[in-house]
């Protein structure tokens, strides 16, 4: 089956009060490597350190690498229902791309040579001095930015998610071949909801629980 109909949202307040994490999806849809593309050519607009744009995607639509995923994943189901599975990995070494990510800025003249080898020096040395806990901090915090907006954009573009954290990470990195200097940071199998299954949204927390004012 291939999925050509795309939700479309009035608000952005309705788009986030429907996404759900999907329970089980709808065997044997399709998504298209240009729909994946249309997806990621927005999920780059997310925020990120330094844009050192530490997210990186592995998407898995291949039926034998999922299934080995399934098994990675502990046999969770939907792995092997959805229509790709997607390894959001944050590059721990992204810092070292400073420059790279700034010439464009020093060409075009909106910094100079001084300002683009300040921040060059600065951000190497915040990331050197900090260390490899921090590293892998940033990998993670920054992926996962950028794993919610493409969450958001896949709703918004007629497919529903589900983010995931059981699975083997070392067993996933095995299977696709990632390099040491990437962390998992989660699994996000995407497809068609078969909503027969979903349950009500769980309890939320009213804000006076997790919102804590410091000021009028
Ligand atoms: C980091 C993370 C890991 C998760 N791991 C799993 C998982 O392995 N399997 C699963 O079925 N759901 C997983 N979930 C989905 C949560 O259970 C779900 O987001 C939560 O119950 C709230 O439901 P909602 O997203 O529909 O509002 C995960 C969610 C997050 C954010």
């Amino acid at each position: 089956m291939d999925a050509t109909t795309t939700n479309s949202f009035a608000s952005f307040t309705e788009l986030l009060k429907t996404r759900r994490s999907a329970m089980k999806f709808i065997p044997n849809v399709k998504i298209s490597k240009q729909e994946l593309e249309d997806i990621f050519s927005l999920v780059k607009f997310a925020p990120s350190a330094f844009n050192l744009q530490h997210a990186h995607y592995a998407v898995v639509t291949d039926p034998a690498l999922k299934e080995k995923l399934y098994e990675a994943a502990y046999r969770q189901y939907k792995v092997l229902t959805s229509s790709a599975v997607i390894i959001v990995l944050g590059d721990m070494e992204a810092y070292h791309d400073i420059g790279p990510m700034n010439e464009g800025m020093l060409n075009l003249g909106i910094i100079d040579k001084f300002e683009f080898d300040k921040t060059v020096r600065e951000v190497n040395e915040l990331y050197e001095s900090r260390g490899d806990v921090f590293k892998r901090e940033e990998a993670i915090r920054n992926a996962s930015l950028s794993a919610m907006q493409f969450m958001l954009i896949a709703k918004d573009k007629g497919w529903d998610t589900c983010p995931m954290i059981g699975y083997d990470p070392e067993e996933v990195c095995q299977v696709l071949g990632v390099s040491e200097q990437y962390v998992p940071v989660m699994m996000i199998t995407l497809g068609k909801e078969d909503t027969s299954k979903q349950r009500p949204r769980g309890y939320r927390k009213p804000n006076g629980e997790f919102v804590t004012y410091y000021g009028e």
